[in-house]
């Protein structure tokens, strides 16, 4: 089926519902047990490739993560670390709400409070269900709090790749794409609900934990544990948090655009991960040249020594598993405008992040003296018809299909060909216009169609039904 004939799910269905039956319950007061008007918030925001990630009725517009961690003991294995946590909540009810969800899964809560009172709650595999009392009036702001904790492992993705908070034998690489932060905190786990972030996160003294962010004072040591304080104020999608624990030498500079940077390496990627680190400076200058300001306060890189099998662009301090090929510092670099500051509004939608963080490669290549972008795309479409490179739908890949190589090459491709199809001035600035209007938010594929016409001035749409829609090599490009 095709993605543009895709039903959207609307995550204020329930609301519409409770305005248009409105007029004769207006006398139920905020908070009125009886009153019928109060419903439950859905389990999920609508998403259909992840129907329980996010929730309904809620907007959260600040995490407060307060981590006691200890990782894995040396082998022999399992690697199993123990977490606590104390998870304070500012939200907001978007819909008069006498139940709600946050998305926890594998660790237990052990109290709730809404307002500073404890309440009743109920846990399932990947929900924590609160019933708020008094009962929460769409548009009032509440503060939660979940004590949680529990036994850490090594979860995985609906496609097997490890995430979430991953233990290892000197901390946690924490990735959590695209649904991985309910592995680690209580959460409305899905893009469309960002919120700015503080953390403080206490680990065994020598271990450094890195989050999101700028550090927000010394780390302070007592009693052989170490506090580590970090504040990340730009709005962030969860899968994009990160708190990454481990033996990490720390290196603190400014870029040549005056954004701080951060990185934490692990001592035995010193070589070649920190050499391509070093270029980020540079990357910065280039990436602002195309798509506009750096849009968050800080930058800077995790390298660790254990792996997930891929690299994340974790808002403001991408994470690397083991090695940071040049390639891959760009990517993650480009992805802060293009998927942290503009993210996908739907899971389908994940081909504008891999497509405009692989063409920012080709690019930034080319800037190099390397490859053009012209020949890396003549290079992409030089695979056969029947190669089963082009079966992906690019605009609706499933949930098994977000990471495909389509999403990446085929998206870049598609971004290429817009380019040639519009020429250089009106492509730069869909990709700027891109930035400023969706930053900050979510942008869809229709929107992005939308915009390139919207600046061209042409009507695009059989380019983009054979670019994003058709699972065929595209001809006569
Ligand atoms: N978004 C990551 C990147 O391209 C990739 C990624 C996240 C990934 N989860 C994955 C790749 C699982 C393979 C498997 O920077
Ligand atoms: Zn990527």
């Amino acid at each position: 089926m095709s993605g543009r004939r895709r039903l959207v799910l609307l995550a204020a269905g329930a609301t519409a519902l409770a305005l248009l039956t409105g007029p004769a319950l207006a006398v139920a007061e905020p908070g009125d047990p009886g009153s019928p008007r109060y419903g439950q918030g859905a389990d999920g925001v609508g998403d259909p490739y992840f129907p329980l990630a996010g929730n309904g009725g809620i907007d959260v517009l600040h995490y407060d993560l307060d981590l006691d961690y200890t990782p894995a003991p040396p082998a022999p294995a399992p690697v199993e670390g123990r977490l606590d946590g104390v998870a304070t909540i500012d939200l907001v009810a978007t819909q008069d709400l006498d139940r709600f969800n946050l998305d926890l899964r594998g660790l237990t809560a052990s109290r709730v409070t809404v307002g500073g009172k404890p309440m009743a709650f109920e846990q399932t595999e990947n929900e924590l269900v609160i019933s708020p009392r008094p009962k929460i009036k769409a548009g009032a702001p509440r503060r939660v709090v979940v004590t949680y904790g529990g036994t850490t492992t090594r979860p995985t993705d609906i496609e097997g790749a490890l995430y979430g908070w991953v233990t290892t034998r000197d901390g946690a690489m924490v990735v959590s794409e695209p649904d991985g932060s309910a592995t680690w905190f209580p959460v409305n786990d899905h893009p469309t609900d960002k919120s700015s972030y503080s953390f403080e996160i206490t680990v065994p003294e020598g271990l450094v934990a890195v989050a999101n962010g700028l550090p927000a004072g010394q780390p302070t040591t007592v009693d052989g544990t170490t506090t580590w304080y970090w504040d990340a104020p730009d709005p962030m999608a969860a899968y994009l948090a990160t708190a990454s624990v481990g033996d990490y030498v720390v290196n603190e500079y400014v870029a040549a655009n005056g954004t701080p940077i951060f990185d934490a390496v692990d001592p035995t990627r010193l070589g070649s991960p920190s050499a391509n680190l070093a270029l980020t400076s540079d990357m910065l200058v280039f990436f602002e040249g195309l798509y506009g300001p750096y849009p968050f306060i800080s930058y800077g890189a995790i390298v660790d020594d254990d792996s997930v099998g891929y690299a994340l662009e974790t808002q403001t301090r991408s994470f690397f598993s083991r090695t940071a090929s040049q390639g891959t510092v760009a990517h993650e670099l480009a992805h802060q405008w293009m998927g942290d500051h503009v993210s996908p509004h739907r899971w389908a939608d994940i081909w504008l992040n891999e497509g405009w963080a692989t063409y920012s490669t080709w690019m930034w290549t080319e800037h190099r003296g390397g490859d053009t972008a012209q020949a890396a795309f003549d290079d992409y479409l030089s695979i056969p018809a029947d190669d089963d490179e082009w079966d992906v739908v690019v605009a609706d890949p499933g949930p098994l299909g977000l990471f495909l190589n389509p999403i990446y090459d085929r998206g870049a491709a598609t971004l290429h060909a817009l380019r040639l199809e519009i020429g250089d001035a009106a492509f730069f600035e869909v990709a700027q216009t891109w930035v400023e209007r969706f930053g900050g938010g979510t942008a869809s594929t229709a929107d992005f169609i939308a915009l390139a016409q919207e600046v061209s001035g042409e009507d695009l749409e059989a380019f983009f039904d054979v670019w994003l829609f058709t699972p065929e090599k595209p001809v006569a490009w």
